[in-house]
């Protein structure tokens, strides 16, 4: 490498402790490399920057290194040492850095700072990027590495890649639609690397052409970048899949805050709702001679005690050019008397679908309407925030709680704009959700790239995004496990989608049955993301709603998304053997510590997955278990540390394995296991155990239901299963005492 640095500095050896597992070793000639367990997992590849139509690379020198030193500082994940970089493409200063941070080994960022911008630099595809930092060589190394590679549509599920990683790995998702890129080993060691600012612009990309490096920057389609313009990707390590997620949806969290509040106020994820998209019986489709008015008010009416709002897709709008929106309003042979007067006659609130705007709709100035949009010939897009405003106020007298944007990739693959503007996608996001949150309502995502779900974590109102393609009965995309972790870790509630509840539907458009109804309102409930089921009226199977849903169509979630365990990941991408195998927990307080009662989902596996104590990270570390087949409360057994779990090898769709874990209730001198409502998917879910009270009297177990609804209750009690039932009283609640076996009221 030709440098013309004025000041060589000696290697910046890492900071890092020579215990911890993961660390970083910078260069003073550019270079760095990360290492994990002392054995370098990715060697950097040569920086580079556009500007001015000209591609300046540090691999032949015509980016050149001027000085390197060390810094500190503090920004919002805590105190960092840095090592910076400045370099010259040409005329133009470029900055780049490293932050290492004093209180976390494991967190890595990587700063490209424009010094004195950049003009002319777009790169000859939007797939491509204008910056190249961090960059790293794909290559074989001293240890065997998998690799997840998020890309496409439905939060990057629908084009994911899983493989071994290495010379040969050349479909790393990337471009317009690629997102976080997952690298691991056997042991679970895990990399994840990803955007951590400037999400609708920044992409990653291989350049499959030379090597195959892979390269975090700006998008190809940005020409021109201003002074002191500041793009990080962050780089983090844990030991554990799932637990790299966590942490790095940690790090997120930290710096663009919580939606913990967005998601506890969603009504559309804490009540069963009726779904009428994709998939759905009345997709599109009335009963005969019935108008949609007709239609969705004679349903309404029977199932108001299950369903609390009713999802209509895009059948209800007025469309124009390319099947864009053309004006969102309700069409007249649709529902002739409006959505207000549904809302007033039912009181059912509504989540309302939306997609991307047609050049000719009715909105813009363009098209004579009263707001700034841009109109391209593809499609339009508003850039006014009082439009957005406009669009939801209205909405207030239909009785939305949730609204769904649809359709978020092709909007952006339409619009020129969007590819080319450094600051329009989180423009018309920021609009859109600042709207919601004036107007009081939450924001699904649909068909989301990665960037719409990372730009999300700035939007307070968008709560929850689907993370697999639309529903199709007896089709495959409940397989959510995966793209349910990237949901969870930037805080949104995964969304499966729709689904029937019974198999056979007469006269459906999809000439289609459902053979997994079970599985489906299963996968629905472990998500944690909307519940909405969409038969035919008079074929809707209340029997399996009840597994999931209470009193006036309350839910009865875990406290988390299921997610595959890693298990799962690994054994696909080392073995290429494609298997379910989920786990999620319900959480609830005992003496003032939590305690999770852990849930593993499994279908289709094979052979014999052997499952050790140290692979349920979503137990309640060091505390005792015992563990329960869901078809068979007796087949309960304990669950030590030193026990294992194997998976039976016939779990299949119809035929799912589905195993509970409940920890040990120490009461003076007996061994309680608290069981919970074993009618329910999820027994113990807080929705149904609201708390358990120790108490030097008595343990006791308050329970939250329907007035007159019998609640029974399994336990076990120094060893010997038991139940008790009690009634809900008209205040919803009773009480059930360990001790005795009675009902407190
Ligand atoms: C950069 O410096 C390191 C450490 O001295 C050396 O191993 C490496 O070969 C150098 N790389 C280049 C491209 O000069
Ligand atoms: C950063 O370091 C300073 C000085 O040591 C200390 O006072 C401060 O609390 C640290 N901040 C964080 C966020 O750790
Ligand atoms: C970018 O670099 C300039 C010049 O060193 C500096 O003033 C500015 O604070 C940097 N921006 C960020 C966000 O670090
Ligand atoms: C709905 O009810 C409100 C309040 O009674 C009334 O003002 C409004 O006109 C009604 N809307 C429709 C569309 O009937
Ligand atoms: C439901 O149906 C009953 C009987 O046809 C009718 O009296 C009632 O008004 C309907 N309710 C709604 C909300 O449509
Ligand atoms: C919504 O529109 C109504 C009627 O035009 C107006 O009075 C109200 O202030 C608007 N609300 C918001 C939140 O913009
Ligand atoms: C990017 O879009 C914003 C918002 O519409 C606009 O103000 C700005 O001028 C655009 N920038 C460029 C370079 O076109
Ligand atoms: C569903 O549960 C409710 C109580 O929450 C009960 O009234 C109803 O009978 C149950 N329906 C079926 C079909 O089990
Ligand atoms: C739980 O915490 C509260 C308040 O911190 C305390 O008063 C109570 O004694 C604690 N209970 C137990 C069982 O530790
Ligand atoms: C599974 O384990 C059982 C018992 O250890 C063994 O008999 C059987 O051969 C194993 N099957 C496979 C496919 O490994
Ligand atoms: C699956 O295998 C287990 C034993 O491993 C057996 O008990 C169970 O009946 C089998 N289930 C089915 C549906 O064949």
């Amino acid at each position: 490498m030709a440098t013309t640095s004025i000041f060589i500095f000696q290697a910046l050896v890492s900071l890092s402790l020579c215990q911890n597992p993961f660390s970083i070793t910078t260069y003073s000639n550019g270079t760095y490399s990360l290492y994990v367990n002392g054995k370098e997992w990715l060697k950097s590849a040569p920086t580079f920057f556009r500007d001015s139509g000209k591609l300046f690379t540090a691999e032949d020198g015509s980016l050149k290194l001027f000085y390197t030193v060390h810094e500190v500082g503090v920004d919002k994940l805590g105190n960092f040492t840095t090592s910076d970089y400045l370099y010259w493409a040409g005329k133009k200063e470029m900055f780049v850095s490293i932050r290492q941070y004093d209180h976390d080994p494991n967190l890595v960022v990587f700063i490209q700072n424009y010094t004195d911008g950049a003009s002319g630099a777009k790169a000859d595809s939007f797939d491509k990027i204008i910056s190249g930092f961090p960059g790293f060589q794909v290559q074989d190394g001293p240890v065997n590495r998998g690799y997840l590679s998020f890309g496409g549509y439905m939060l990057g599920d629908t084009h994911k890649s899983i493989g071994k990683w290495g010379d040969q790995t050349k479909d790393i998702r990337d471009g317009l639609t690629g997102g976080p890129l997952v690298i691991f080993d056997e042991e679970g060691n895990t990399l994840i690397i990803s955007p951590l600012s400037e999400f609708m612009v920044a992409s990653n990309w291989q350049d499959r052409e030379v090597g195959g490096n892979i390269y975090w920057g700006l998008m190809g389609g940005i020409d021109e970048v201003p002074y002191h313009y500041t793009y990080m990707t962050i780089v983090c390590y844990a030991k554990g899949i799932n637990k790299a997620f966590e942490k790095w949806g940690t790090a997120l969290r930290k710096l663009y805050g919580s939606k913990e509040n967005s998601l506890a106020q969603d009504l559309t994820l804490h009540r069963a709702g009726y779904w009428t998209d994709n998939g759905a019986y009345y997709y599109y489709k009335t009963e005969p001679q019935k108008n949609y008015e007709q239609t969705m008010l004679d349903l309404l009416n029977k199932t108001v005690f299950t369903f609390n709002y009713f999802q209509f897709d895009s059948w209800w709008y007025y469309k124009g050019l390319a099947g864009g929106v053309k004006l969102w309003e309700p069409r007249t042979d649709v529902f002739p008397h409006g959505l207000g007067y549904i809302y007033n006659k039912t009181s059912s609130l509504l989540a309302l679908h939306n997609r991307y705007w047609s050049a000719d709709t009715q909105y813009a100035k363009q098209n004579g309407g009263a707001y700034n949009f841009i109109v391209e010939d593809t499609g339009a897009l508003p850039v006014d925030q009082i439009f957005w405003n406009d669009l939801l106020n209205k909405t207030l007298t239909w009785g939305l709680v949730m609204y769904e944007q649809d359709w978020l990739n092709v909007q952006f693959d339409k619009i020129k704009a969007l590819k080319t503007n450094l600051t329009l996608g989180e423009m018309w996001l920021t609009q859109m959700n600042e709207a919601a949150k004036t107007n009081d309502v939450f924001i699904q995502y649909c068909m989301a790239n990665p960037r719409h779900a990372l730009q999300s974590l700035t939007l307070s109102q968008v709560t929850q995004a689907r993370v697999s393609d639309d529903y199709s009965p007896g089709g495959e995309q409940w397989r959510i496990g995966v793209s349910s972790m990237f949901a969870y870790a930037l805080g949104l509630a995964p969304s499966k989608d729709t689904f029937w509840t019974t198999d056979v539907q007469p006269g459906n458009r999809y000439k289609k049955s459902e053979p997994y109804t079970e599985l489906n309102a299963l996968v629905a409930t472990l998500s944690t993301g909307p519940y909405g089921p969409s038969d035919m009226a008079g074929h809707i199977d209340y029997r399996l709603i009840n597994r999931t849903s209470i009193y006036f169509g309350q839910l009865m979630h875990p406290s988390k998304p299921a997610t595959a365990m890693d298990i799962q990941i690994i054994k696909h991408a080392f073995e290429s053997l494609k298997m379910e195998i989920w786990s999620t927990y319900s959480m609830n307080m005992f003496k003032n510590t939590s305690l999770n009662w852990g849930t593993i989902l499994a279908v289709e596996t094979s052979g014999n997955v052997t499952l050790k104590y140290k692979d349920m990270d979503f137990l309640t570390p060091g505390v005792s278990y015992l563990v329960y087949d869901y078809k068979d409360v007796s087949s309960f057994r304990e669950f030590k540390t030193s026990d294992n779990l194997v998976l039976p090898n016939n779990c299949t769709k119809s035929e799912f394995c589905l195993f509970h874990f409940v920890p040990k209730l120490e009461y003076g001198n007996n061994e309680i296991y608290m069981l919970g409502d074993v009618s329910k998917w999820i027994p113990a879910s807080s929705t149904r155990i609201r708390s358990i009270v120790y108490q030097e009297a008595d343990l006791l177990i308050n329970l939250w239901g329907g007035a007159n609804e019998e609640i029974t209750i399994h336990y076990v009690f120094n060893g010997k299963l038991k139940s008790s039932t009690c009634p809900i009283k008209t205040t919803g609640w009773n009480c059930i005492s360990m001790l005795t076996g009675k009902c407190v009221y």
